[in-house]
């Protein structure tokens, strides 16, 4: 994409940046994105990855690349054994896991490093808390990439059940809590939400603190999302952390996401998509790390059936728990089915949205999701999983009014009329249109004098004076 930026470094003065991705699509994808627009502002990259998830290095061969140990594969196997998520539990180890070997590499790059003040900054995944304390003591600055949204930064700043407030209505045992209740510290949640975030409360708000408080120790905070969308919640950040914030994204609307993919694309559906109506086809996935039980698998499946629309679900394997791929398909799903329904394991998301075919989002709501809909317009029925996805379901369908959140979970009678109320009724039209008005506002802030571009210029000047 045309950004209208020009560097205004020379091939001898260009400055390298070292950046340091969480080891997961979700993270790595927009992680990647900003690597490709800080290369194309004149620096230099050099890319820190962990060993688990590496990305593919001959995709990108402008940059540079560090594998560092993880011990990941220690853990790994506990990834589909756990019943319910606890992505704190996973967080920590990384952040303790890497320590040394992270240290080790840093050292050496900046000792490789000719010439003091060539290697401008750090900038690291949030979520990787643990780098401040290397940057202070090596003497670099660390800048860090928020992945999710800031509306979800704030909320996770007062949520009681992550801050340990006494009189919380968490405080209760599970039997007694009103889960359609709304929570007194961030009213647009329900407890519902809340107790969806994680199965560990203390392992997830251990992360969640650390992750806060280093960002507001780092030198500044990138933002994958634009000012236009999420107004109320940077006016709380700017106030609340005292580093400068920087809302460039959608990053995905500078590179595709497409490089960065851990999972081969299967792009012969967009010829499939290619044959059926405009805004006629239901697109399903939810994402790269969320798990559904069979059961919560077979609903999905009886809703596509039953709907009698066409549709392409992204059935990644082993996203149902104790399944490989396909085995848990009612039997009669094919033939029921026909042509009007494709599976794939993985697709090229950014084109299947883009596409003038697909009428709406059946999503998860990881924020990469959430966002890459709003850049195409597709209005979304939400079934959010876990982390920050309840809190960013909540804005779609309660704030932003652009989708329907199956409030009761994956239930076939539930999701048949979610889907048609998206698909179908008035109040689809009017999510719809409120959509395309977003994605209007999204081209326009990155457009020359739109919000992100002039925050771009902004942290490639800010980089500049490290
Ligand atoms: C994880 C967390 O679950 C999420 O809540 C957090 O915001 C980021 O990390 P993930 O499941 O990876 O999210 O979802 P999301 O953030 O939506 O990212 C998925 C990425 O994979 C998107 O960029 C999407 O385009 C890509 N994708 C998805 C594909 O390329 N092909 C597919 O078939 C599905």
């Amino acid at each position: 994409m045309e950004t209208g930026l020009r560097s205004t470094q020379t091939r001898e003065t260009r400055r390298r940046i070292i950046l340091f991705p969480l080891p997961f699509q979700g993270h790595i994808n927009p992680m990647l994105q900003l690597a490709n627009i800080l290369h194309t502002q004149g620096f230099k990259i050099t890319i820190i990855h962990t060993e688990y998830n590496a990305p593919t290095h001959s995709n990108y061969p402008h940059f540079t690349f560090s594998s560092i140990s993880d011990r990941f594969h220690e853990i790994e196997h506990q990834l589909p054994t756990i019943p319910s998520p606890d992505p704190g539990h996973f967080l920590n180890y990384l952040n303790r896991s890497c320590v040394d070997p992270f240290t080790d590499c840093l050292t050496g790059l900046l000792a490789e490093s000719n010439n003091k003040g060539s290697i401008a900054c750090l900038i690291t995944d949030a979520g990787f808390y643990f780098t401040q304390a290397v940057a202070d003591t090596l003497k670099l600055p660390r800048m860090v990439l928020r992945t999710g949204s800031l509306s979800c930064t704030t909320a996770y700043g007062v949520l009681p059940i992550f801050s340990k407030s006494k009189n919380s209505c968490f405080n209760l045992t599970t039997e007694d809590l009103d889960y359609e209740a709304t929570v007194p510290e961030f009213p647009l949640l329900k407890v519902k939400d809340v107790m969806k975030m994680t199965i560990n409360p203390k392992s997830y708000g251990y992360f969640l603190t650390n992750m806060l408080k280093e960002m507001k120790s780092s030198s500044g905070i990138i933002w994958n999302t634009f000012k236009e969308l999420e107004e109320p919640s940077l006016k709380t950040i700017c106030q609340e952390f005292p580093c400068p914030s920087f809302t460039i994204g959608p990053l995905n609307k500078y590179f595709s996401s497409s490089s960065s993919s851990l999972i081969e694309q299967d792009k012969t559906i967009l010829s499939w998509l290619d044959t059926q109506a405009p805004k006629s086809v239901i697109y399903v996935s939810f994402g790269s790390a969320a798990q559904i039980t069979k059961s919560e698998f077979q609903e999905v499946a009886h809703g596509l059936m039953n709907i009698g629309l066409p549709f392409l679900w992204v059935v990644r394997p082993r996203v149902v728990r104790g399944s490989e791929w396909l085995e848990s398909l009612p039997e009669r799903f094919q033939k029921e089915v026909g042509d009007r329904g494709h599976i794939v394991k993985w697709c090229p998301q950014q084109d299947v949205l883009a596409h003038p075919a697909t009428g709406c989002f059946w999503t998860h709501n990881g924020w990469n999701s959430t966002l890459e809909s709003i850049c195409e317009g597709v209005p979304m029925v939400c079934s959010p999983c876990f982390t920050d996805q309840p809190i960013n379901a909540r804005y779609v369908s309660d704030v932003w009014k652009i989708g329907v959140l199956l409030e009761d979970g994956f239930e076939r009678k539930g999701i048949q009329m979610a889907l048609r109320r998206v698909m179908m009724d008035k109040e689809g039209e009017e999510m719809r249109e409120r959509i395309r008005c977003l994605k209007e506002k999204v081209n326009l802030s990155l457009k020359k004098g739109g919000s992100s571009h002039q925050s771009l210029k902004r942290l490639v000047d800010y980089i500049s004076l490290l």
